[in-house]
């Protein structure tokens, strides 16, 4: 049996490398454009979307009310509701959201809960404080205030979106 010899030319060689190559930095320049095509199924989460709660600008008062809600989110292809929670308020008229996850270490807040500061946000994880408006109270853990919702009233009722921090 006679063993070919297979020798690859000097203009093979480079014709391969070149077409590896150029078909790597290719593929490199075209993977944006399609994954733009796609969009926004790519997109994650829906951002800037407001959700009802369920409660109208009239209920709201100077003494905090929670309001559980449910947000749909969408991450590329999969779908899911995540549930949330909010104290409405309203402080000087202005209508806030404050987000009940206390920002020392993540437990919930309750408004009124501790006999001492009865009109104040508690923590019970390390006695954290938050005032009427979310502000932390200086001396205890939490050092800046409660996250705030973007709110959003539509023909009376109130809405909320994203979650932002403050301070
Ligand atoms: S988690 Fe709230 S005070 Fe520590």
């Amino acid at each position: 049996m006679s063993e070919k010899k297979h020798r690859v030319s000097r203009r093979q060689f480079l014709t391969y490398t070149l077409t590896g190559v150029g078909g790597f930095m290719a593929a490199g320049m075209l993977a944006p454009m399609v994954r733009m095509a796609l969009d926004p199924a790519l997109e994650v989460g829906e951002e800037g979307d407001f959700v009802s709660v369920g409660l109208s600008e009239d209920e709201v008062s100077e003494e905090p009310q929670r309001v559980d809600f449910t947000r749909e989110i969408e991450d590329g292809w999969y779908e899911s509701e995540q549930n949330q929670s909010a104290w409405v308020v309203r402080i000087d008229g202005e209508i806030l959201a404050l987000s009940p996850i206390c920002t020392h270490l993540g437990c919930t807040v309750d408004w009124g809960t501790n006999d001492d500061h009865p009109e104040e946000f508690f923590c019970p994880c390390h006695f954290g404080r938050f005032e009427r408006d979310g502000t932390n109270v200086a001396g205890t853990p939490p050092t800046r205030p409660l996250d705030e919702y973007e709110v959003d009233v539509r023909d009376g009722m109130i809405y909320l979106g994203d979650i932002n921090q403050r301070g």
